[in-house]
């Protein structure tokens, strides 16, 4: 009897082991995609042909605004279960603390719409746009940041989480040190300054806007009590050379900057359900006794359209140093190339996911994986130039042509992991 017991009880794991999707998908972002824009830091700043460098904006994006249900199908047809999109900010609240139901309904059944395709959606509440009333009010460095920002989320939560959409997954923010360095740092994006101390302000900003919107979820009895709430992180594998010995400690503070002191200031194992993570490659230091001291680059390796270095075995670094520091399921919530070529893309799709193959071997709970991109979009600072999809853009008629590559993550995706 016991032994019977106890063969029951193991075959139950085992099948609920078996059952647990494997979160296969694609994502984009409103800004990028949508068109139409409403009025928010981005739209000004990309109506301004100097700050892009194609000269394109946004207002036409793919048209996501009117058509979403032809990515649907599209992304149905891959065979994605997920599919990650995000809320513009500025259309939901278009004045301080006026929301507006219109946009929010608008939402509402665009998200039902997906879950006509047979997919789970996954929302993104703030995707480096704003709108432009917060920018003109300092933006991200604004005393009110952390309020608006957290009352902003978790309206929509409560709105999206209850109403018919039932959306579960979560991101509040994505990838937060990019508006921070691009916006603050470099002035590659609004509002274009280079104020390291401003910066500073700016990304503690986010942190607390991150700590108090997870308080007010938690605190809020009247949410589904299955919410998935997350956010995605921009993370590199960060790697160090010409120092011998001390390699570890130029490498322990590069990393902190780039990947660990946001995160530990967020404390993801307490607040987290999961951890999302946008992977595009490593940066290397290289370190010499003499001046310049240090130089930093993206290390050798095949470069994507961006001259960016193609990289795939520091996802398999990343994924198990991130799962050493903060014990959470892991789901990459971004991964993708410039390649408007379509010449290493299928390749690419491959060698990353192989590494998450490897990682799940080795017990490291990698849940997901969403390409980044389905489509051609706005690619922020480069504009339209860029060919992040798996399905190219004619821009002149708004007409989606499916790559090569499209098959063969399909194909990836029919097969499994
Ligand atoms: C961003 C996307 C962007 C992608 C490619 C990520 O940093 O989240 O919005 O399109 O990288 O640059």
């Amino acid at each position: 009897m016991f032994k019977i017991f106890i063969l029951l009880f193991f075959s139950t794991l085992t099948l609920s082991a078996d059952t647990q999707p494997f979160w296969w998908g694609v994502g984009h972002a409103a800004f990028q995609v949508e068109g139409s824009p409403a009025d928010s830091d981005w739209s000004e700043w990309a109506h301004n042909p100097e700050h892009i460098a194609d000269g394109n904006n946004a207002d036409k994006g793919t048209d996501f605004w009117n058509h979403p249900e032809e990515d649907f199908r599209l992304a149905e047809e891959l065979g994605a279960k997920m599919f990650r999109l995000s809320i513009a900010w500025e259309r939901v609240e278009p004045a301080p603390n006026q929301f507006n139901e219109e946009a929010l309904t608008r939402y509402e059944n665009m998200l039902l719409k997906l879950r006509e395709h047979h997919m789970e959606p996954m929302v993104t509440l703030y995707h480096f746009v704003i709108p432009n009333w917060l920018a003109k009010e300092g933006g991200l460095i604004s005393p009110r940041f952390v309020d608006y920002f957290s009352e902003y989320e978790l309206k929509v939560i409560q709105r999206l989480s209850n109403g018919p959409a039932k959306v579960r997954w979560w991101m509040t923010m994505n990838e937060p040190l990019v508006p921070v360095v691009a916006g603050y740092v470099i002035g590659l994006f609004p509002p274009g300054k280079k104020n390291v101390s401003e910066a500073v302000e700016a990304a503690k900003n986010l942190v607390k806007a991150q700590n108090q919107t997870m308080k007010l979820i938690h605190e809020d009895k009247n949410l589904p009590s299955d919410l998935q709430v997350s956010l995605a992180y921009h993370w590199r594998d960060v790697q160090a050379e010409g120092f011998g010995p001390l390699n570890f400690v130029a490498r322990y503070f590069a990393n902190k900057l780039a990947n660990t002191w946001f995160l530990d200031s967020i404390s993801p194992s307490t607040s987290l359900n999961y951890l999302g993570i946008n992977y595009y490659g490593r940066y290397v230091l290289h370190l010499d006794w003499k001046p310049p001291f240090l130089r930093v680059d993206e290390g050798e390796g095949p470069k994507t359209d961006l001259e960016w270095t193609i990289y795939p075995e520091g996802l398999g670094h990343s994924l198990e140093e991130i799962y050493k520091l903060y014990h959470l399921p892991i789901l990459i919530s971004e991964n993708g190339i410039a390649d408007s070529q379509d010449i290493q893309r299928a390749e690419f799709i491959k060698s990353h996911v192989a590494e998450i193959k490897k990682a799940r071997e080795k017990n490291i709970p990698v849940i997901g994986y969403l390409h980044w991109s389905l489509t051609d979009n706005f690619e922020w600072a480069e504009g339209l130039k860029p060919r992040f999809g798996l399905v190219e853009m004619d821009y002149k008629n708004m007409k989606r042509i499916p790559r090569k590559s499209f098959e063969v993550y399909k194909e990836i995706i029919k097969n499994g992991l």
